[in-house]
């Protein structure tokens, strides 16, 4: 609902109806402003190497558990459609690079495809995959965009994966290594580093429930795998820091507010579980708090791989943690369910509009997990480094005028300024996405650009919500 809207409602329901607020804050003073969030904040947007470069199988890059999982079993991805051309970005990075700037956004948040730099995994380093991120990387420089490098966004070279990948203990000097070569590499002109993107996913997903590569169910593999990544987030973070001088260290985590609908002991009890699973496992290790085990029992099974020394290692002062947000959760308890003993109840029935991947629309679920976050002692900064939405675009007339996702970003921004207003350390926000692209095992459909890509022609449309981040961008 827009302020219009809601203020043409309020009329009709009269004075006693507040401003609900989720849309408090964005309204507070008219239209939200970047000054509001004064001149330090950093403002981007965000990709992943899968989902934009396409390019699979050019210039010495391997097969990574995507291109693999993509070929030998289409089914899994819904449209049985895969990222070998993508948004085509390894050929077309230049001229994106420029849109960006010409759009005028500061920061440029992407991954590196692992299998580009080291085909095998470890050993020897592929020239040509240091070449093309050398040329994005100065490309964005000489643009004035500032290129920010998430090591690892999901696309483990498969060769690691035939042995085992995350679930297997070595995974940790693998991923050493590939942070070493790539920090050393880049670390010249990149001070910007995460080292995951949300661990919870890429585990979770692709260990326990087989939706994601490599496309396992099999709990066993995900125990060790939470283990094996927790260590790789010290590891990783301890690398960086050592190849990179003045280096600004972060992870990011997947984060959503859990609620119930109905308060009851169970209810409870079941928040607290799906909690842990979605907001705390991966966070709190390397905060030095070790596993949650005792608000989600389960997790003696991730312990049981710990060994002599782990604890100390899965420590890590990061620099700032980014927060990743879309939607809420809202669950009851249901204890047949493994692990959590709990189920999520429909987004659909939550009263709110639905995105294209069926997420309730939720704006104050970015506020609470911002203060979550905010509320461990020892995180110094927040970063929200992804935001967004995929809705239904439409083409009409060579313009794409997407007002639903304008009027998400406005809302969820909102929410941000509220919770910086407050006090949180929050020092950014990027959105994702800059393109529409790979969405993974959805395939191309839901569409989470602001700028529109026509796969088939592989134009490029600033879609209304890129125009509008321009001006917000532009704006005082
Ligand atoms: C991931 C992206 C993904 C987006 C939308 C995020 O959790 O980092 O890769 O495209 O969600 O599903």
């Amino acid at each position: 609902m827009t302020r219009e809207e809601w203020l043409r409602l309020s009329a009709i329901l009269g004075a006693g109806a507040m401003i609900p607020n989720e849309l408090h804050a964005a309204f507070a003073d008219g239209e939200i402003k970047r000054s509001d969030f004064g001149k330090d904040f950093l403002w981007g947007t965000a990709t992943a190497a899968y989902q934009i470069e396409g390019a699979w199988n050019v210039d010495g890059k391997s097969p990574s558990v995507w291109d693999h999982m993509a070929h030998k079993r289409p089914g899994k991805i819904k449209t049985r459609e895969n990222g070998d051309i993508a948004c085509d970005f390894y050929h077309r990075y230049e001229q994106d690079i420029e849109l960006m700037k010409k759009m005028g956004i500061p920061i440029f948040r992407f991954s590196l495809a692992w299998t580009r730099i080291l085909p095998d995994g470890t050993g020897k380093v592929n020239q040509a995959g240091i070449d093309f991120y050398n040329k994005v990387i100065d490309k964005c420089i000489k643009e004035g965009v500032e290129p920010w490098i998430t090591c690892y966004h999901w696309d483990l070279p498969q060769t690691l994966e035939d042995k085992g990948g995350w679930s297997n203990r070595d995974s940790i000097q693998w991923f050493e290594e590939f942070v070493d070569v790539s920090t050393k590499a880049f670390g010249d002109r990149v001070k910007n580093w995460m080292v995951f993107n949300e661990p919870m996913a890429f585990t979770m997903l692709g260990y326990m429930l087989g939706w994601h590569a490599p496309g396992k169910v099999n709990f066993k593999k995900f125990y060790k795998s939470v283990h094996h990544v927790t260590m790789s987030h010290g590891a990783g973070g301890r690398v960086i820091r050592k190849n990179v001088k003045n280096a600004n260290v972060g992870t990011t985590f997947s984060c959503s507010s859990v609620e119930t609908l109905k308060h009851n002991k169970a209810n409870d009890k079941a928040v607290t579980r799906a909690d842990v699973m979605i907001n705390r496992l991966f966070v709190e290790p390397i905060l030095g708090m070790g596993y949650p085990v005792k608000d989600l029992p389960a997790l003696k099974h991730v312990i049981k791989h710990m060994q002599p020394g782990d604890e100390e290692k899965m420590k890590f002062d990061f620099d700032f943690i980014g927060v990743q947000n879309y939607t809420r959760i809202v669950v009851k308890s249901l204890l047949l369910v493994p692990m959590i003993g709990a189920i999520n109840v429909a987004p659909k029935k939550l009263g709110h509009d639905i995105t294209e991947m069926n997420w309730e629309v939720y704006p104050e679920g970015i506020y609470k997990v911002i203060k979550k976050f905010a509320a461990y002692p020892n995180i110094p900064k927040l970063i929200v480094t992804e935001n967004g939405a995929a809705f239904k675009d439409e083409l009409v007339n060579g313009e794409i005028n997407d007002t639903k996702r304008v009027q998400f970003l406005k809302d969820y921004l909102g929410q941000v300024l509220k919770a910086k207003k407050e006090g949180v350390n929050l020092g950014g926000y990027f959105i994702w996405s800059f393109l529409d692209n790979f969405e993974w095992a959805e395939g191309y459909r839901p569409r989470f650009g602001i700028v529109g890509v026509d796969f088939a022609t592989q134009q490029r449309i600033v879609k209304a919500s890129g125009k509008w981040y321009s001006e917000f961008l532009a704006g005082k």
